[in-house]
């Protein structure tokens, strides 16, 4: 099964980010992670709709939309403008994710779920006809360099299982280093978001290399 690779473009300097878009795109990723932010659902400012538009003038890929604000339904319009293919909303931040969803497949879009930690797949299961991925979060969104905390391992084998009848990818974002990987990929799990550990804070510093390396991980 091959893996889908994600890289967390927030991480990068936005001095070099045309030129770090690039790189990563024949380096081989597949899809590329952007962060938004409204400083209210968590405590931090991500990515910028002019940063976006930097990252999908340069590249061909996919681009997903990890949308951590609240009442995300006012802004699904304006990251289809944008040019996102996969738009990802969090429940906890949405009176109605049934209809957020809807709407983001009637413009034509991929519909992502994105769940917290302490958030339960009990509570998201009856959107599993709606969905086209699923990323849980194994970290406390909001920052970047933060550690995945371990007893998540549950809830990520738990949903690998009940995704089964729905065929939709499982992304994992936050702290994925090569371990993590190899023992999720060992699980099943398909897709993760590229942080630091994994990609940005390597001595090796050629992203060809390091796609093709995680590729046999
Ligand atoms: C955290 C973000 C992540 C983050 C991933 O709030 O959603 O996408 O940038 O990078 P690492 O794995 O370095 O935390
Ligand atoms: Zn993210």
């Amino acid at each position: 099964m091959k893996k889908l690779l994600c890289p967390s473009i927030m991480n990068l300097d936005t001095e070099n980010l045309k030129e770090e878009v690039l790189r990563l795109d024949k380096a081989g990723v597949d899809i590329f992670h952007l962060d938004l932010m409204d400083g209210d659902f968590v405590p931090n400012f991500g990515m910028s709709l002019a940063e976006m538009a930097v990252v999908r003038r340069h590249t061909n890929k996919l681009l997903d939309v990890h949308m951590m604000v609240k009442d995300p339904i006012r802004y699904i319009q304006l990251m289809a403008d944008t040019g996102i293919d996969i738009i990802y909303i969090h429940p906890e931040a949405d009176p109605q994710p049934a209809l957020t969803l809807q709407r983001i497949k009637d413009l034509g879009k991929k519909a992502g779920v994105v769940i917290n930690p302490g958030t339960s797949l009990e509570s998201i299961r009856a959107l599993y006809p709606l969905i086209d991925y699923l990323m849980l979060m194994t970290v406390n969104p909001g920052f970047c360099g933060q550690l995945f905390l371990p007893w998540l391992e549950n809830k990520i084998e738990q949903a690998v299982k009940e995704r089964e009848p729905w065929g939709f990818p499982i992304v994992i974002d936050g702290g994925v280093d090569k371990h993590i990987m190899s023992r999720l990929s060992a699980k099943g799990v398909e897709g993760y978001v590229l942080g630091r550990l994994i990609l940005f804070d390597q001595e090796e510093t050629d992203y060809t290399k390091l796609i093709s390396w995680m590729r046999t991980i």
